[in-house]
């Protein structure tokens, strides 16, 4: 498969790139800077643009099969996320491309959702820290389901830098751990690619 990729230069992105590669597909990686590309491959090209504007997303997704996201704010932005999958929910349409992958976080709400306490303390606490940010997640979310498009949602707790240690435990009511590893988040994100189980959903992941 051809992948598209948003935030490949980032913490999680990277490790998705690594995993897509090694499992044999071609990635297109949009980066903004040229200079925070962080790998060569023959399989592998870097779309310059910025994932905010439409044309990039666009020229981005050409000739690919699916989407897989790990875009984050970065300092100061509190709508990237939401403005990122709108313009890959209109790229997708225009290029009749099905699957979406990306992450969120599990301070996010969702349908469905059957939060323990601590769970529902913590989705409190984030959004009283970062209220613009976890607003910007809820419009995404809105964005997807109100698309048809197969998307995925992921929500992981804590990110941490660790190797991958297998399978992440996977709930779509509550969050069963408190942090996951990048890589292995990673790993989950490559597997909902053509894992049909998630579809429309936005599954919790922990270690
Ligand atoms: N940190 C946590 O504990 C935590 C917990 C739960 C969920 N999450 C979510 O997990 C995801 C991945 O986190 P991470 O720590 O791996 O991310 P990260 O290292 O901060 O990487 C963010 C990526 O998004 C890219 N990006 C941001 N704005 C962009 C734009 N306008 N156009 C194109 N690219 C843009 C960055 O590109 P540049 O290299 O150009 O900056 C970078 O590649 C994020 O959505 C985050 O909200 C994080």
């Amino acid at each position: 498969m051809k992948l598209a990729v948003l935030g490949g230069s980032g913490r999680t992105g990277r490790h998705l790139i690594d995993h897509a590669l090694a499992a044999g597909h071609a990635v297109r990686a949009l980066v903004r800077d040229p200079a925070r590309a962080p790998v060569t491959h023959e399989r592998l090209e870097w779309v310059q643009g910025d994932a905010r504007d439409p044309a990039a997303v666009l020229q981005l997704l050409e000739g690919c099969d699916a989407v897989t996201s790990a875009l984050g704010p970065t300092k100061g932005a509190v709508d990237v996320c939401s403005v990122a999958t709108a313009n890959v929910l209109a790229a997708m349409r225009a290029r009749g491309i099905k699957r979406y992958v990306l992450v969120s976080g599990a301070g996010l709400d969702a349908p469905g959702d059957r939060k323990d306490l601590p769970g529902k303390l913590i989705s409190k606490l984030v959004r009283l820290i970062s209220p613009a940010l976890v607003a910007d997640k809820e419009r995404e979310l809105a964005a997807l389901q109100a698309s048809d498009v197969e998307w995925v949602l992921v929500r992981p707790p804590r990110l941490v830098d660790a190797p991958p240690n297998g399978a992440p435990r996977v709930s779509t009511e509550r969050s069963l751990g408190t942090k996951i590893g990048r890589a292995t988040l990673a790993d989950f994100l490559l597997s909902q690619v053509t894992d049909a189980r998630y579809v429309r959903q936005a599954p919790f992941v922990s270690a």
